[in-house]
């Protein structure tokens, strides 16, 4: 592969402050030495400096799981894209199915996402479909159309700085994953898109993870599809010995 291996956590709404502490501690005793995948840990906002201070002499970046799309002034309960960068994030998750449910638009994660690139934070964008969208045969056209909306305006030397995460809705949480072909399938459509508005170079380099009940037993497996570059992982990044064994299968 001529690109980076991303294996990120999601925490979505779980752990405290504390129990980030502890969950660091445990789990930089059982990171591998060596030459290994970029990591990333995404977790709630209140957690962000326990964890940054946490890992600071190691290789897991910490990220933010959203951020507002303006860049200060008058949100109430926001928090800005600049930040998330002094507080020690290198990146930040948009567009997830939780909060597009919430009523988060594609308008918005395209809004959020200049403000993110522009701030210095490497997003991280999801997508993906329902199973009646699946079910019905329109998932090709549905992930074209979200990945178009996202992007809009994203100038060619900024492509590079973009993450994207396949995540099908039916297979978040559920335990159910999506097979490693149907997961491929995506994801080497994704990159399609990509090489047809931003080129062949930036298509090979662009770094596209596969989530959606993503674990250790099931991560080999996806991790060698040809279009799979990485994971972004829910459940199983709450505990460190998994998350450690899907680090290591993505080696
Ligand atoms: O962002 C992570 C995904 O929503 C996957 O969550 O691994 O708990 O299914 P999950």
């Amino acid at each position: 592969k001529y690109r980076k291996t991303l294996i990120a956590g999601n925490w979505k709404m779980n752990k405290t402050p504390t129990q980030t502490k502890a969950f660091m501690t445990e789990l930089k005793g059982l990171l591998p030495k060596g030459r290994w995948c970029d990591i990333a840990l995404c977790v709630p906002a209140v957690c962000i400096p326990a964890a940054v201070r946490a890992m600071r002499e190691t290789r897991v970046a910490i990220g933010a799981e959203n951020c507002n799309a303006h860049t200060s002034g008058a949100y109430t309960g926001e928090i800005a894209a600049d930040m998330l960068v002094d507080a020690g994030c290198k990146y930040v998750i948009l567009g997830h199915s939780e909060r597009r449910a919430m009523g988060e638009t594609d308008a918005d994660v395209n809004a959020k996402l200049h403000t993110a690139l522009d701030a210095g934070l490497i997003p991280i964008v999801c997508c993906g479909e329902t199973l009646a969208q699946r079910e019905s045969g329109v998932t090709e056209e549905w992930i074209t159309m979200q990945i178009k909306l996202a992007l809009a305006g994203v100038p060619e030397e900024k492509i590079r700085r973009i993450v994207i995460a396949y995540e099908p809705i039916w297979a978040i949480g559920t335990g159910e994953t999506a097979t490693p072909e149907q997961a491929e399938e995506v994801c080497q459509h994704i990159r399609t898109i990509i090489r047809k508005r931003f080129g062949s170079k930036n298509a090979r380099a662009m770094t596209i993870l596969y989530g959606g009940s993503m674990n250790e037993k099931n991560a080999f497996e996806l991790l060698a599809q040809p279009d799979i570059d990485g994971g972004l992982i829910g459940g199983a990044s709450l505990v460190p010995e998994k998350f450690v064994r899907i680090i290591e299968d993505a080696n």
